[in-house]
């Protein structure tokens, strides 16, 4: 993330400019899909932005920020962990292993690691109990799962910043 903004300004005037300047609300949310991806979550500063190059009322685009899941309005990290912990997943030990990772990643109270890498998250349910306990990083699913997995899986994840970083 940029420490000025002005990086950011273009950029989201990139994604505004980038064909959807006929603004309608399908155009609004995926101008939203496009900042949320590229900085996992939606700046204010973006918000305002956005509607003023659109001419819709900010109200609006809030209204539609805060409708849906998928956006966020406080930083995330670049890597959703999502830990189950619905039924199938608590009964066997899927608490357990949201423990293990939130002391794999430093977390304490915290949601989000202070490198802006991953963001834990308790869900309800990913659909597939029979493959219990099950925790989703981004798009891949992590059936069975035991805490002595934890460490190796996140040092996956930690290991593409490494290498991007080089
Ligand atoms: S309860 Fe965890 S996948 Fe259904």
């Amino acid at each position: 993330m940029n420490p000025n903004g002005t990086f950011l300004v273009n950029e989201i005037e990139d994604i505004v400019l980038n064909g959807y300047q006929n603004s309608m609300n399908g155009s609004l949310i995926s101008i939203l899909e496009d900042i949320q991806d590229r900085y996992h979550f939606l700046p204010k500063d973006a918000l305002i932005l956005v509607s003023e190059r659109l001419g819709i009322p900010l109200s609006q685009t809030y209204s539609i920020a805060t409708f849906y899941n998928a956006f966020s309005l406080v930083p995330k990290g670049k890597h959703l962990v999502s830990v189950c912990l619905g039924t199938a997943c608590h009964v066997r030990g899927g608490g357990a292993i949201l423990d293990k990772i939130r002391r794999e990643l430093d977390l304490d109270s915290r949601e989000t690691t202070e490198d802006f890498q991953f963001t834990v998250e308790e869900v309800r349910c990913l659909g597939c109990c029979s493959l219990s306990p099950v925790v989703r990083v981004d798009n891949d699913t992590y059936a069975h799962m035991t805490q002595a997995r934890v460490p190796g899986i996140l040092k996956k994840y930690q290991r593409e910043k490494e290498a991007l970083d080089e």
